[in-house]
């Protein structure tokens, strides 16, 4: 994994900067690069040195840039789980060597919450039921059963888990809804289009695609478009993030609905960090604002997008 240090020296120099240790999904999905950029931004702008390192989506490497961080003596360790499980040992390092811990936008299953400082994220289940809400209003007053495919995040994080959760919930009351194919498109383009392919190969009559981000609704929309078929029209397509280009493919039409997840979370974190260094409070869990927008929303709303 690359780890790179931007802003000034750190703990041990001279000049007492408070050093983070940022441990970074990978570069996946625009989400994610805009997210990484707000981070890099927001701790230029709060004079923190930053120590950055790109997990390439696999929880191993986050582990040793999470072990880096603590040899390193840095002074606040912050990193997004690739996945949920499997935190407890390194944590439990991070703990015992006085490192606080900040998770940002996803979380991890420990039972024991002593060993992390604090959440700031997303309400992903709340994003599922959104997505949910939108389909039972769009299906309102018809019969018919509707068939829906999943894209789902990577397999084992918190988004996919919890985005699957929440729309499954509130789909689940009205038997018309039928979730007949779900597989995980690792939240890339790339692997939206292929597992798509896969659906329209083995299922003819699609109506809905859920895709856990704009990224695989994207690819997965060629992949409509190459079996001949309308996205927006003769499949509808719910999509999460609100990246432009999905703001772009909604003003075209071909994404009926955009659950918004907020990736700005820079200076937020930048206070968080400041906070927990000075041994202040922090509250447990801080969310972001989001919204959800519709086709009719998407010319309007697309020149203030900031990622
Ligand atoms: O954890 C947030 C998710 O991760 C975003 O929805 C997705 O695009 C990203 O890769």
């Amino acid at each position: 994994a690359a780890t790179g240090t931007t802003g000034g020296p750190g703990k041990g120099s001279s000049d007492g900067t408070l050093v983070l240790g940022f441990a970074q999904v990978g570069a996946e999905s625009g989400w994610r690069t805009a997210n990484t950029k707000s981070v890099r931004e927001a701790a230029g702008k709060a004079g923190i040195t930053l120590k950055f390192s790109d997990a390439q989506q696999k929880q191993e490497n986050q582990i040793k840039a999470i072990r880096t961080f603590i040899q390193q003596k840095v002074d606040v360790i912050a990193f997004s789980p690739v996945v949920e499980s499997g935190w407890d040992t390194v944590l439990k390092e991070a703990k015992n060597a006085g490192i606080p811990v900040i998770l940002t936008d996803r979380a991890v299953d420990s039972q024991d919450t002593s060993l992390y400082r604090t959440f700031l994220g997303s309400d992903f289940v709340k994003e599922g039921q959104e997505a949910g809400k939108w389909l039972l209003k769009e299906y309102e007053g018809t019969s018919a059963p509707v068939n829906i495919v999943e894209l789902q995040g990577t397999t084992g994080s918190a988004p996919a888990n919890d985005r699957k959760a929440g729309f499954a919930e509130v789909v689940k009351g009205d038997p018309k809804f039928k979730v007949v194919a779900s597989q995980t498109g690792d939240f890339t383009r790339a692997k939206g289009k292929e597992v798509m392919q896969a659906f329209l190969k083995s299922h003819d009559d699609i109506d809905v695609l859920y895709a856990h981000n704009d990224d695989m609704a994207l690819g997965a929309i060629q992949a409509i478009e190459e079996a001949g078929k309308k996205p927006g029209t003769d499949i509808k397509v719910i999509s999460v993030d609100g990246i432009k280009d999905a703001f772009v493919a909604m003003k075209d039409k071909k994404i009926n609905v955009v659950v918004e997840c907020n990736p700005l979370l820079g200076d937020q974190l930048m206070d968080l960090v400041k906070k927990v260094a000075a041994g202040e409070s922090v509250p447990r869990r801080v969310e972001v604002q989001e919204g959800v927008f519709t086709q009719d929303q998407a010319a309007a709303a697309l020149p203030n997008r900031q990622y």
